[in-house]
């Protein structure tokens, strides 16, 4: 009987759907971009299929590189090349600043205390400011360089474990590397807001903290009917939302306990020699700045909650893509590992303060970077206003897609694009900064990743530790030909088989 109703629920909408759209409406008749031709209802929700980022790089070369989509009601645009990224975040830039939200992210209101999901306003402006003038600030960055080295040390340490571990039982000594990267990224983002490692030291809240965290990634990666069709929201149909409720409060309140513990802790009187992101939002708090009436202790712990979402997935899949392109590529694999000898010898583990000379190592992150950005459509914009974008009507409320992936492989700005070629970066100015339209895998203009720099520090340093501390070998399956290069699209785009493979030991003495 509830399926009943529930069925019939759906087509009433619908049909009313429908009916409006039969209607003319305002601007209808002025010029959308191109685009394949919509079911009724549904509009090209299945064209977009389980790779949407693929399947519109696809599109490209019948539509060109401004694309339309009905997404159910949802009307879409989609910009897949650099020349057409560069108008938009240099010249409309402001009107497609505000975010679309997905239905599960309003758990909780947690898109009302986020950065990422805020709409375009003080609050967001408020929370830009503090971050990038006290947290991701390449000062503060620098000065936690220690605690960095402290949990890349660890890394190395757990690698070895477990491959002693994998030999112990018999096998080859292999390890997961995809999951040793993601514990590591996980630290890094655990010691900048909380000065603390969420594994080793307090395991049982570590892991249940981790276990949400990984529960609500995957609810917030998975497609959900009420995005497409709005008015299903208050329905839930897929019970993503109710999911989603349950791990956010799950993750919440390990961090509001946190926050506690560090409350009290201050009210001690005793200072702390470093002051991590906590200390900056609890002095913001009471200083009373302009502005941080409005961060209530609940968006505090959403913005904490955030920076774990932002930073631990996107930088430990980037991390393990390089891996998988080097393992392909030998001969790539072999120049980096002639630099770290170079540039850091064999006495001695890398240290941050080596990535500046390392560019060859640098131009196979750019260029990984390039081939598999992380979040392949950026995070969805929303256009505030009815915009004309390049002799387009773009009506006020339409989502926004850039889709980087496709611009990586843009034919028009990069020689031989498929193919992974580090040196091409090699005594070129193009960087990931957001300046240079045709390589974007950390957004540009208004809302662009405010984790950058951090992830510009940490990315090629993991990644170089990983290469100088062992030599890594494929499994007896595998060779460089037969690597599984397939993607899973879920908050980010990762391997859909995960990457393993054997270290044996280099190096190295202590710090
Ligand atoms: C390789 C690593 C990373 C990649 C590829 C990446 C990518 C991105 C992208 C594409 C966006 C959207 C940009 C746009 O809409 O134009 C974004 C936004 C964001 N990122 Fe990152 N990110 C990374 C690391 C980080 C880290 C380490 C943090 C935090 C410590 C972080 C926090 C955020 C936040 C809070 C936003 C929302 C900014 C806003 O809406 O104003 N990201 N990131």
């Amino acid at each position: 009987m509830s399926s009943l109703l529930w069925w019939s629920a759906f087509f009433s909408a619908a049909l009313l759907v429908l009916l409006r759209r039969i209607k003319p409406r305002k601007g209808s008749t002025k010029l959308r971009p191109p685009g394949p031709q919509g079911w009724p209802i549904l509009g090209n929700i299945f064209d977009l299929g389980t790779m949407p980022h693929q399947t519109l790089y696809r599109l490209r070369s019948q539509y060109g590189p401004v694309l339309w989509l009905q997404l159910g009601a949802i009307n879409t645009v989609v910009i897949q090349s650099a020349k057409v990224a560069a108008e938009l975040f240099k010249n409309h830039d402001l009107p497609f600043s505000d975010r679309k939200v997905p239905c599960a992210l309003t758990a909780l209101n947690y898109n009302q205390g986020s950065m990422a999901m805020s709409n375009y306003g003080t609050y967001w402006r408020t929370l830009r400011k503090v971050c990038s003038s006290e947290l991701l600030v390449i000062k503060r960055i620098n000065e936690m360089a220690p605690l960095r080295h402290k949990c890349v040390d660890r890394m190395i340490q757990w690698i070895e474990d477990d491959a002693t571990m994998a030999r112990v039982q018999g096998g080859s000594g292999e390890v997961e590397v995809s999951h040793l990267v993601f514990c590591v990224a996980f630290n890094l983002i655990a010691n900048l807001m909380l000065s603390r490692d969420f594994f080793d030291m307090k395991p049982k809240e570590g892991n249940e903290f981790y276990d949400a965290m990984n529960k609500i990634m995957e609810l917030a990666g998975k497609p959900n009917t009420a995005d497409f069709f709005p008015f299903l929201k208050w329905l839930d149909p897929q019970g993503i939302k109710r999911n989603m409720v349950r791990e956010l409060g799950r993750a919440m309140d390990i961090i509001a306990g946190f926050v506690k513990e560090r409350v009290e802790e201050r009210q001690t009187g005793i200072e702390k020699e470093k002051r991590d992101f906590l200390d900056v939002l609890l002095e913001y708090r009471r200083d009373g700045k302009e502005g941080s009436e409005k961060l209530s202790e609940r968006n505090m712990n959403i913005i904490i909650l955030e920076m774990f979402f932002g930073g631990t997935e996107t930088t430990s899949s980037t991390i393990e893509w390089a891996m998988t392109e080097l393992l392909r590529k030998p001969k790539s694999m072999r120049k980096v590992k002639e630099e770290l000898d170079r540039v850091v010898g064999p006495d001695r583990k890398v240290e941050e303060s080596d990535i500046d000379e390392l560019l060859y190592l640098q131009a196979v992150v750019k260029e990984t970077l390039r081939l598999h950005p992380a979040l392949p459509l950026l995070i969805p914009r929303n256009a505030l206003q009815d915009t004309n974008f390049m002799g387009y009507f773009i009506p006020q409320n339409t989502q926004v897609f850039v889709n980087a992936w496709s611009i990586g492989r843009d034919p028009e700005a990069w020689h031989k694009p498929l193919s992974f070629k580090p040196r091409r970066f090699l005594g070129s100015d193009i960087d990931y900064k957001g300046q240079n339209f045709e390589l974007i895998p950390f957004g540009s203009g208004r809302r662009m990743c405010i984790g950058m720099p951090f992830a510009h520090k940490v990315v090629p340093f993991v990644l170089a530790s990983l290469l100088h501390c062992f030599d890594w070998e494929l499994g007896s399956n595998l060779t460089p030909e037969t690597i599984d290069m397939n993607e899973r699209v879920g908050l980010t785009l990762r391997k859909l088989v995960p990457l393993k493979a054997i270290p044996r030991k280099r190096i190295v003495r202590d710090r």
